[in-house]
C-alpha cells in the first residue's frame, strides 16, 4: 500500500468512527435539545485543544448477535484539552451509540482517561450520558464500573473530578459521578435514578415520570446530588469554565493567582447591610459580596439546603472558600443538609489548599422530631469533624448570633480556626436570651405577681450579661471585635500572616468522619 492509500484508509475509518450512531439516532438526539458527545467537548474546551485517543477502540461483546454489530469509538469519546488555559482530561458518552451504555471497551477507554489525569495530575471531567451496564455485556460491564468508582474514590482529594449529567444517566452511570467533586445538571435533560420508572412500577407499582424521578431541579432542590444547575448546555459549559478558574490542578498546587480588584463597595456597603432590628433577616451573599474581589461569588449548590450558602470568591487575588449561615432561610439554622453540603465542601477546600473564610449568624441546630430521626446528631457532626480536621488557613466573622453548638461547629477557636472575628452586633450565648431567661429564671418568672414583666426584666438582664461578643472575648474566644467596614483588611491581613501555614496531624492511615 502507498502512503497515499494508507492515509485515504485512515480517513475512512476515521469517516466511519466519526459517524456515531448514525443520522437517525444523531437526530433523535438533536430534537429534544442534546448537542452530541463530540459537540459538548468541542463547546467546552479551548478552541482546537481537543485530542482525541483512542477513536478506534471497538466492542469485545459475542452474546445477543453483538459480534454483528458495529459501535463507533464503542459509545464514548475520550482526550485531552484544554479549559480557559488549564489541561484537563476528558470523556463524553455517545447517547446515539447503544445509549452511551457502558460495555468492557467503552469502560476500559473511561479507565484509560482516567488514570491518564490522575498520573498527569490533571482535573477529570466525565461527560455521562448513559443507560447504565450494557445489558448484553453481562458481568464485564459491572467489572467496568467497578474499575471507574475505584479510580474515582483513589483521585479523590488529589485531582478535580468534575461531572456532567446530560442525558437519562441511570444505574452504574449515577454512582461515578456521585463519587466525583462537583455534578452539573441541566433543565429537561439531566436524568439521574439508580432504578427508572419502569423498574418502580414493576417492582412497587408507583408510577412517576423520569423528570420528577430524578430531573435537574429534583438533584438540584432535594437531593443535592447536582452542585450546579442550568437552563441550556451552553449555559452548563460556562459554569464549568468559571469553576475551573478558581480551582487548582491538583492538590499539591494552589489555585490561579487574579489581578487583586478592590469589591464594588458603592452596591455592597457592609456597614449596612445587617438591620437594625437583630430579628430581621439579610443576605449573607451581600457580606460576602461585600469583602470579595470585584464583589465576585462563585456560589456551590444554591439550591439545596439553602440556609447555608457555599461557594468561591478571591481576596487579593486568591481564591477562597466561603461558608455562611444564610438567616434569609430558616434563620440559617444548621440542620441535616446543610451541615452535609458545608462538611463536604470544607473537606473539598481542605483538600485542595484553598483557605477557609466562615460568616457565623445562627442560632443552632434545628430542633424536632423530624431532625432527630434523620440523624442530624450524625450529620451534624460531620461538620464538626470538617472543621476540625481541615489545616487550611480558617478565618471566622461572627456577624450576628452565635449560640450554642451552632457557636462551636461554625469555624470556632476551639476547632482551630487560626482567627476569629466579631463584629460589635456578635452574640455568644448556650442560647438565646428569651430560651435563656424562660429556663434559667423559671422560678423567678413563674412566682412572680406579673410573670410577663419579669420575664421581660430577665430577658435584658440576660443580653445585657451575655448576648455580646465582650464575654468571648474575655477569655480569648474572640481574638477581635470589628467594626464591619474593617472585615476585608482584617481578613486579607489574616490571610497573609497565614501563607506558611503548616500544621501537623495525627499519624493514621484515615479517619473515621460520620459518614
Ligand atoms: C444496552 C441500552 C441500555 C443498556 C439503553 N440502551 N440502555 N443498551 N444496555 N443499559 C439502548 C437501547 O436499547 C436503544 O438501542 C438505545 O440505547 C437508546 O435507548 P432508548 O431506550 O431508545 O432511549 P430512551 O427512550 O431515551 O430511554 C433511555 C433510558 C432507557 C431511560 C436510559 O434506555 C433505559 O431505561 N435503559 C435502561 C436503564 C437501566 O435500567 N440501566 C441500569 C443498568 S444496570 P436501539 O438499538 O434500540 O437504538 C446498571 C448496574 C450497575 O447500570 C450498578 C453499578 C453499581
Amino acid at each position: 500500500m502507498s502512503i497515499t492509500s494508507k492515509s485515504f484508509d485512515l480517513k475512512k475509518r476515521m469517516r466511519d468512527a466519526l459517524q456515531g450512531g448514525g443520522s437517525k439516532a444523531i437526530k433523535k438526539q438533536k430534537a429534544i435539545g442534546k448537542l452530541t458527545a463530540r459537540e459538548r467537548i468541542i463547546a467546552l474546551l479551548d478552541p482546537n485543544t481537543f485530542h482525541e485517543y483512542d477513536l478506534f477502540v471497538e466492542h469485545a461483546a459475542k452474546d445477543f448477535d453483538m459480534d454483528k454489530k458495529y459501535l463507533p469509538g464503542d459509545g464514548v469519546i475520550t482526550g485531552t484539552g484544554m479549559i480557559m488555559g488549564h489541561p484537563v482530561c476528558i470523556y463524553a458518552q455517545d447517547f446515539t451509540v447503544a445509549g452511551g451504555s457502558l460495555g468492557l471497551m467503552h469502560a476500559k477507554k473511561i479507565t484509560k482517561i482516567m488514570d491518564h489525569a490522575l498520573r498527569l495530575k490533571i482535573p477529570l471531567i466525565g461527560i455521562n450520558d448513559s443507560g447504565g451496564a450494557r445489558i448484553q455485556e453481562g458481568v464485564n460491564s459491572l467489572a467496568g464500573y467497578g474499575e471507574i468508582f475505584y479510580r474515582n474514590t483513589q483521585s479523590s482529594g488529589v485531582i478535580p473530578q468534575i461531572s456532567v449529567i446530560l442525558g437519562p444517566c441511570a444505574g452504574g452511570a449515577v454512582y461515578s459521578p456521585a463519587l466525583t467533586d462537583f455534578v452539573f445538571v441541566v433543565d429537561k435533560i439531566s436524568k439521574m435514578f439508580i432504578t427508572g420508572p419502569e423498574v418502580i412500577k414493576t417492582v412497587l407499582g408507583e408510577e412517576v415520570s423520569m423528570e420528577e424521578l430524578g430531573g435537574a431541579l429534583v438533584h438540584a432542590e432535594i437531593t443535592g446530588n447536582a452542585h450546579f444547575y442550568s437552563e441550556s448546555e451552553q449555559e452548563c459549559f460556562d459554569q464549568i469554565k468559571q469553576l475551573i478558574t478558581f480551582i487548582p490542578w491538583n492538590n499539591m498546587k494552589k489555585a490561579d493567582s487574579f489581578p487583586k480588584k478592590p469589591p464594588k463597595t458603592r452596591k455592597y456597603k457592609i456597614e449596612n447591610i445587617l438591620p437594625t432590628d437583630p430579628r430581621q433577616p439579610y443576605d449573607v451573599r451581600d457580606v460576602i459580596r461585600a469583602v470579595c474581589d470585584d464583589s465576585e461569588f462563585f456560589e456551590i449548590q444554591d439550591r439545596f439546603a439553602a440556609n447555608i450558602v457555599i461557594g468561591f470568591g478571591r481576596l487579593n487575588g486568591e481564591t477562597i472558600g466561603f461558608v455562611a449561615n444564610q438567616p434569609l432561610v430558616l434563620a440559617g439554622v444548621l440542620d441535616v443538609d446543610s451541615s452535609d453540603k458545608a462538611a463536604r465542601f470544607v473537606r473539598y477546600c481542605d483538600s485542595f489548599n484553598i483557605p477557609l473564610i466562615t460568616f457565623v449568624d445562627l442560632p443552632g441546630y434545628l430542633p424536632g422530631v423530624d431532625q432527630e430521626h434523620s440523624g442530624v446528631i450524625r450529620h451534624g457532626a460531620k461538620l464538626l469533624y470538617a472543621y476540625s480536621e481541615a489545616t487550611v488557613p480558617k478565618t471566622t466573622v461572627i456577624t450576628r448570633k452565635a449560640y450554642g453548638g451552632g457557636y462551636i461547629a461554625m469555624c470556632s477557636h476551639h476547632l482551630r480556626a487560626d482567627f476569629v472575628f466579631a463584629w460589635p452586633t456578635a452574640e455568644i450565648a448556650v442560647m438565646g436570651p428569651e430560651g435563656a431567661a424562660n429556663i434559667i429564671f423559671r422560678k423567678e418568672i413563674m412566682g412572680a405577681k406579673n410573670p410577663d414583666e419579669v420575664r421581660k426584666q430577665k430577658i435584658t438582664e440576660y443580653k445585657k450579661k451575655f448576648a455580646n461578643p465582650y464575654v468571648a472575648a474575655a477569655y480569648g474566644y474572640i481574638d477581635a471585635v470589628i467594626e464591619p467596614e474593617e472585615t476585608r483588611k482584617r481578613l486579607i491581613h489574616a490571610l497573609e500572616v497565614s501563607s506558611n501555614k503548616s500544621q501537623i496531624t495525627q499519624k493514621k492511615k484515615h479517619g473515621i468522619p460520620p459518614f
